[in-house]
């Protein structure tokens, strides 16, 4: 890549990926940051898997050639335990996925690692590969729930969370670990409800700022520092409770959501 800023993708299914986007917004401020959320087929977490991989590889791969994109961020477990090779083998550009931060739990869990991410993710091979490969044999118990992310949604929106339909969800893993990993990148987004929740004695730990260091490494460093960059967001069909959706998004540097209709 050259001494020019470059532009990014940042794509999630719905406001999630918004955390990862902060995350690397923070580091490199100077680039263009295009964010598009699959809202069309929201919830992720409960999609087929075939019907998730052709939606993304359609609605990805065009995207990135219509705003001559420089690097994608899929930010989202959900997508990128199951698309990120063949995103790759169609892509020549970069592209940086999140997923479930097990290797870094392991080191620092003495009893046992939760998992907390979507239903669709706690039953991927890759996820069971990921704890085969380094939980170093602690145990982990996981919690999949379509819930939490709505709840990570609404609160965007300015909704409160009802600490107790959390402790309903959380419960039954609350007492037996003592490290649990965010794996669905809206979960951020209420992380001190969670950790209200599960106490604090428990660490919890996401994916964000190692992303945001990978992103970091794979571009070089811009020209024109001082500047920020531009801010556009997208989504594929009309956002739930827009108005409240615009009023956050300010907080995170971007303008009105516009609309890039997506059906396949
Ligand atoms: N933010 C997503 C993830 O990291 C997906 C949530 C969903 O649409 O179910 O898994």
């Amino acid at each position: 890549m050259s001494q020019q800023k470059a532009k990014l993708l940042i794509f999630d299914s719905g406001v999630g990926g918004l955390s990862v986007y902060q995350e690397i917004q923070e580091i490199l401020p100077h680039n263009d940051y295009i964010y598009l959320f699959d809202n069309a087929a929201y919830p992720y977490g409960e999609l087929k898997r075939t019907t998730l991989i052709n939606r993304v590889e359609r609605l990805v791969t065009e995207f990135v050639e219509q705003h001559n994109i420089d690097l994608v961020v899929i930010a989202c477990n959900t997508a990128s335990t199951i698309v990120l090779p063949m995103l790759r083998a169609r892509l020549s550009i970069p592209v940086v996925g999140v997923v479930p931060a097990i290797k870094p739990a392991s080191n620092l869990a003495n009893k046992a690692i939760g998992l907390i991410a979507t239903p669709a993710t706690i039953t991927r091979q890759y996820t069971r590969e990921l704890i085969n490969d380094f939980s170093q044999s602690k145990p982990v118990e996981m919690i999949g729930s379509t819930r939490l992310v709505d709840m990570a949604e609404e609160k965007l929106r300015g909704a409160d969370i009802d600490l107790k339909e959390l402790e309903h969800i959380l419960g039954p893993m609350k007492n037996n670990i003592d490290v649990a990993v965010l794996g669905c990148t809206h979960f951020p987004l209420i992380k001190n409800e969670i950790q209200s929740v599960l106490g604090s004695e428990v660490l919890l730990i996401d994916s964000g700022v190692a992303i945001a260091r990978r992103v970091e490494s794979l571009l070089t460093p811009t020209a024109g520092a001082g500047e920020q960059g531009q801010r556009e967001i997208y989504s594929t069909a009309p956002p739930w409770k827009e108005k409240a959706l615009n009023v956050a998004l300010t907080s995170f540097k971007f303008d009105k959501v516009r609309h890039h209709p997506f059906e396949i």
